[in-house]
């Protein structure tokens, strides 16, 4: 069944400029793209995106970096599209990622690993309604 989850490219990878190349293989891997935009975020809503992380000894690195440039955040669309992002994606250690996964391709470390994806229903319906409004998901 047809179903929505939520990702980042990374400021990292922005940076590096493999947003292109990483749109590429996440159309490859059948996804659709109901709506991306580039945006930049504050601290304060780095912090508001990743709250279940506020206790994690990381959680001040992990802010800054995300608010450290701009970012496309999107919402994808396919049958399975939660986990199967996650497969996509390959482990948040890029050392510990599988061959031709986005984190393996793109990424340099475990705190810049230049994709997030949504790892469940709940988180993908909170992290969809926090980048995007209704108008922008037709
Ligand atoms: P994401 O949420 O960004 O898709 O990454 P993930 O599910 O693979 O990993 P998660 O456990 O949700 O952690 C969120 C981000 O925090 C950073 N992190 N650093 N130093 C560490 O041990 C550590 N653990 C996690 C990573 O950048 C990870 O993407
Ligand atoms: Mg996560």
């Amino acid at each position: 069944m047809s179903q929505r989850t939520f990702s980042i490219i990374k400021p990292d990878a922005v940076k590096k400029g493999y947003a292109a190349a990483i749109l590429a293989d996440i159309e490859k891997a059948g996804f659709k793209i109901v709506s991306i935009k580039k945006i930049s975020l504050s601290k304060a809503q780095a912090e508001g995106f990743y709250h279940v992380h506020a206790a994690r000894p990381f959680f001040g690195e992990l802010t800054e970096f995300m608010a450290s440039g701009p970012i496309f955040p999107m919402v994808l669309e396919k049958d399975n599209a939660i986990a199967d992002l996650r497969t996509l994606m390959g482990a948040t250690d890029p050392a510990k990622a599988d061959e031709g996964t986005l984190r393996k391709k793109y990424a340099s470390s475990i705190g810049e690993n230049a994709v997030h994806g949504s790892d469940a229903e709940e988180t993908a319906a909170f992290e969809i309604g926090y980048f995007f409004a209704g108008l922008e998901l037709a």
